[in-house]
């Protein structure tokens, strides 16, 4: 099992705390070294999104936990629309997170003209069968569908849902996003998925976004995708950007989902995210410093976080206020991640 030694500690632990005092707050201090006009400090950062039209909010709303947690309607109005009421433009959903899409068009349809939509399709809904599910006239199907649920003629971001790279290479799934595009709609269509097919994703040079799993749990990506989406100016969603909050489990979490995340952080030990440290609700805490680590990863646009709590969003917003870690800081959480990832810790779907 990895372990630091007791100076490296000391210097995580210092360099923790150094990159929440030491940074000015707001993002003029340059994250991710991408041209943004600087915010205002009350403001959300907006962060230009690859080659589309849009500028997105460096802190998204990631809609999977309302859908599965069959969170209440009121509690879903109150947290987006405060949240959009403080500038929030980036809403993602899919087909397939049971009522999301529903819930979201209910709470904040009517101000449409307010946040860009982002949806995904693939997934087998309404009893399907799985089989098939990557051909174009059901992915067709399932896009009618979310327009439908959503209450929209068209979403901003249309997204493959995590098909294997054998499916996007061959082909189909892809062209029916483009002929959603070509008839008005989606206005840009995007993959969302991990490790290898989402290198592919890139590569191929057909899609306007990438959704990838980017936290401090979750590495991969930022060597093997980032660089070359960066190069090809996709927009980058960084999906399960504070990995799920796995350090607020003492034990193995029943939710399995979450469980990945949970057993590389007892490999990685990072200080922050052990013992009493894990209530530090700070930028320097574990929250803070995994959604500024996410946000500072050259390329990123938007960090879409999931949350039932309307609370949340401001919580969230605050400790990216404080802007990016450190250097020697974020060069630290990369060092740890490189000497103890195993071979089969790859992007997590
Ligand atoms: N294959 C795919 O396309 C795919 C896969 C996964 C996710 N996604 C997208 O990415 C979004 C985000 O992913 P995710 O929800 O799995 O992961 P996440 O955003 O990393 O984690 C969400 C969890 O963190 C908790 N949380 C949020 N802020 C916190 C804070 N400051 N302190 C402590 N806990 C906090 C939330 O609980 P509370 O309710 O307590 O706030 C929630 O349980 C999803 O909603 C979905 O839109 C896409």
């Amino acid at each position: 099992m990895h372990r630091l030694s007791p100076s490296r500690r000391h210097f995580l632990q210092l360099s923790a705390a150094g990159g929440a005092v030491l940074a000015v707050p707001g993002w003029a201090t340059g994250w991710a070294q991408q041209p943004s006009a600087p915010a205002a400090p009350s403001e959300l950062e907006r962060r230009p999104f690859g080659k589309t039209d849009m500028r997105v909010t460096v802190l998204g709303f990631g809609g999977a936990e309302i859908g599965f947690e069959q969170t209440e309607q009121s509690t879903i109005e109150t947290l987006l629309n405060t949240a959009l009421d403080a500038g929030l433009n980036v809403v993602d959903t899919a087909e397939c997170y049971r009522d999301s899409e529903v819930q979201i068009a209910s709470a904040i349809g009517h101000r449409r003209k307010d946040f860009y939509l982002f949806t995904k399709c693939g997934h087998a809904v309404d009893g399907a069968s799985a089989d098939g599910a990557w051909t174009k006239g059901r992915l067709l199907a399932s896009l009618e569908r979310s327009l439908k649920r959503l209450k929209t003629d068209a979403v901003d971001l249309l997204q493959l849902h995590s098909c294997s790279l054998e499916e996007l290479q061959k082909g189909e799934a892809i062209e029916a996003l483009e002929e959603a595009k070509r008839a008005g709609k989606t206005r840009y269509i995007g993959y969302s998925g991990d490790s290898k097919a989402a290198r592919y994703a890139v590569e191929c040079g057909r899609f306007d976004a990438l959704q990838t799993s980017i936290n401090f749990c979750d590495q991969e990506c930022i060597e093997l995708v980032l660089p070359l989406a960066k190069e090809k100016q996709m927009g980058v969603i960084a999906k399960r950007p504070i990995a799920n909050a796995a350090w607020r489990y003492d034990q193995s979490p029943t939710n399995g989902y979450h469980v990945e995340y949970w057993n590389r952080l007892q490999v990685l030990k990072y200080e922050f995210a052990l013992g009493e440290a894990r209530a530090n609700q700070g930028p320097d805490g574990a929250a803070g410093i995994a959604m500024r680590f996410t946000a500072m990863q050259p390329g990123v646009s938007v960090l879409i976080v999931g949350t039932t709590k309307p609370e949340r969003w401001k919580q969230n917003a605050e400790l990216l206020r404080a802007g990016p870690l450190s250097a020697e800081f974020e060069r630290s959480i990369r060092a740890r991640w490189k000497a103890a990832a195993k071979p089969d810790w790859t992007g997590q779907t």
